[in-house]
């Protein structure tokens, strides 16, 4: 379908959805919100793709919900305003197909929580995060305050959300919040490298992987055993799991088939 903030370009198995509002550092209004939101259902819903990369146009990943619009907020539409946008990022995090966040440059406030929900982030050397809501006087809506704290820790996800600051990929690296920084020219294709890595495993195999992680994050460590039990064991009854043993044993890649 024809989108107007947002495009989305596939290659290979693998698409790229790239938020291009470059001219406002990619921010996001209601109708990009929407764009996400319809793309990450295309690419779910698509036969033809195996796993996204979202990037950013321009000088920018995303510099944060558009605050022109945040501006006009109230408390009714603004609790709306987070719902919506909460489900759209969680779409991103419970794909069944991997998400990687290849950040170009600023990843603040919405985008630093866009790049949360993805799966794994790779960090342009210019790359810079940071939640600065508190300076607007307002808290991250769409999952910040849930995400980065689960992701980096309490008291490092508490500094970032309390002083606004913004820090550097490296310091990004150094907390956990990215998985690899990587030269700005080789951005794109060491998210791809890594994305084409893992569409070479068992497609099922990968979506447990996903699922056990999602899920077994909020479970007592029982409740996430017994899931990943579960799983290994439906996972043992594919075609999938015959065909990786066996090429294994009969030294040679395994073709998968999902199934
Ligand atoms: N919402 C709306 N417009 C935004 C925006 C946002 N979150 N972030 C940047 N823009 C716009 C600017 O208003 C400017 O538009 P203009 O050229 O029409 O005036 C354009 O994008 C370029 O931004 P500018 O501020 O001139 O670039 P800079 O390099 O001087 O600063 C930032 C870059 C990211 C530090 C700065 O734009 C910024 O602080 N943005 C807001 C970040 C934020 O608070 N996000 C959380 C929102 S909840």
């Amino acid at each position: 379908m024809p989108y107007q903030s947002v495009t989305l370009a596939t290659d290979g198995g693998i698409a790229t959805l790239t938020v291009n509002r470059p001219d406002k550092l990619n921010a996001l209004n209601a109708a990009t919100m929407a764009e996400l939101g319809t793309a990450i259902d295309e690419v779910i819903r698509r036969d033809d793709i195996s796993g996204l990369i979202v990037t950013g146009a321009g000088r920018a990943f995303i510099a944060g919900a558009d605050i022109s619009e945040l501006a006009t907020e109230t408390a009714n539409s603004a609790r709306a305003l987070a719902i919506e946008g909460q489900r759209i990022f969680r779409r991103f995090e419970t794909s069944h197909k991997p998400v990687i966040a290849a950040v170009n440059g600023f990843a603040l406030g919405g985008g630093c929580e866009l790049a949360l929900a993805c799966h794994i982030r790779v960090a342009s050397e210019q790359a810079k995060f940071g939640q600065p809501e508190v300076k607007l006087g307002i808290c991250p809506g769409y999952g910040g305050t849930q995400r980065l704290a689960r992701l980096v820790g309490k008291g490092r996800a508490l500094q970032l959300l309390l002083t606004g600051e913004t820090i550097d990929a490296a310091e990004a690296y150094r907390i956990g919040l990215v998985n690899r920084v990587v030269a700005a020219d080789a951005l794109i294709v060491s998210a791809t490298d890594m994305l084409r890595l893992i569409l070479a495993n068992g497609p099922l195999a990968v979506t447990a992987c996903i699922q056990a992680v999602d899920l077994g994050l909020d479970m007592s460590l029982e409740g996430g055993l017994a899931l990943e039990a579960t799983l290994f064991g439906l996972l043992a009854a594919t075609d999938d799991m015959r065909e990786g043993t066996k090429a294994f044993l009969e030294k040679r890649p395994a073709e998968f088939r999902g199934k």
